[in-house]
């Protein structure tokens, strides 16, 4: 599947498709939550993280130097980047044609897509490829500045937050769950250099949109913050 939007349906009215945003830091729960919430509501389901994270994949595969602005955007707009349903139901992605999407989930995957996510080039090359995503019925999006800048008209923004050592906690679990070892103090310190950049950057940094929600799911199932994100779309949409 090519990113949604590119043939027949490019003239609808996209503002008239409803978003959800759901921005975060790392390890917040934010794309279970995202993926949860899209799939009861039978809506696209837009991961921006992966496309920062497959153009910093592409980055090193092709040695370009994480302050290389130019040659960064450059491939954000070019790399052959494309989306398929995996066996299982999920969205796999796949750059040059091959799956990588366990690949993206690597720690130094994600730390090079927070450093390359810094620069304006890059980001605006990405935009367009984010709003694509944006059909009927509807699309969940979840990232850092989903509700700030890639869609401020979203009908429902949520900020998600937790804290830094829940994260820390959870990132564990999750990358061993996929056979990834993982050491908790190591996840923590890179979450919280990874905390630093992402709310400081001077370009779309994290930080919650004025007219967002804020949960903060520290002491909540995934199961309890979806129910509350279901609830506010069936109050707004
Ligand atoms: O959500 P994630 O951990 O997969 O994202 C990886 C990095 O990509 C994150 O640390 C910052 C960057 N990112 C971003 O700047 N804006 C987004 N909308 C999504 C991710």
């Amino acid at each position: 599947m090519d990113e949604p939007g590119n043939t027949a349906v490019l003239d609808i009215d996209r503002s008239a498709v409803p978003v959800i945003a759901i921005d975060g830091p790392s390890g917040s729960g934010k794309g279970t939550i995202a993926r949860a919430v899209a799939e009861k509501l039978g809506f696209n389901f837009l991961d921006s993280g992966a496309l920062y994270r497959v153009v910093a994949l592409a980055s090193i595969n092709t040695r370009t130097a994480a302050d290389d602005s130019s040659g960064l955007a450059l491939l954000a707009s070019t790399a052959p980047i494309d989306f398929a349903h995996s066996d299982n139901g999920d969205v796999a992605v796949l750059l040059g044609g091959q799956d990588v999407t366990q690949q993206l989930r690597a720690e130094e995957v994600g730390n090079c897509a927070s450093k390359i996510a810094t620069h304006p080039e890059l980001r605006d090359a990405l935009l367009d490829r984010q709003r694509r995503w944006r059909q009927l019925p509807g699309l969940v999006a979840d990232g850092r500045d989903m509700g700030t800048v890639v869609f401020p008209d979203a009908l429902i923004k949520i900020f998600l937050t937790a804290s830094a050592e829940i994260r820390a906690k959870r990132r564990v679990k999750q990358l061993k769950e996929k056979g990834i070892s993982a050491n908790i103090s190591g996840l923590l310190s890179d979450i919280q250099a990874r905390d630093k950049r992402d709310y400081n950057r001077a370009i779309a940094p994290l930080k919650a949109a004025a007219d967002s929600i804020q949960i903060d799911s520290t002491s909540l199932s995934v199961a309890q913050v979806v129910t509350k994100v279901l609830d506010l779309a069936s109050v707004r949409l």
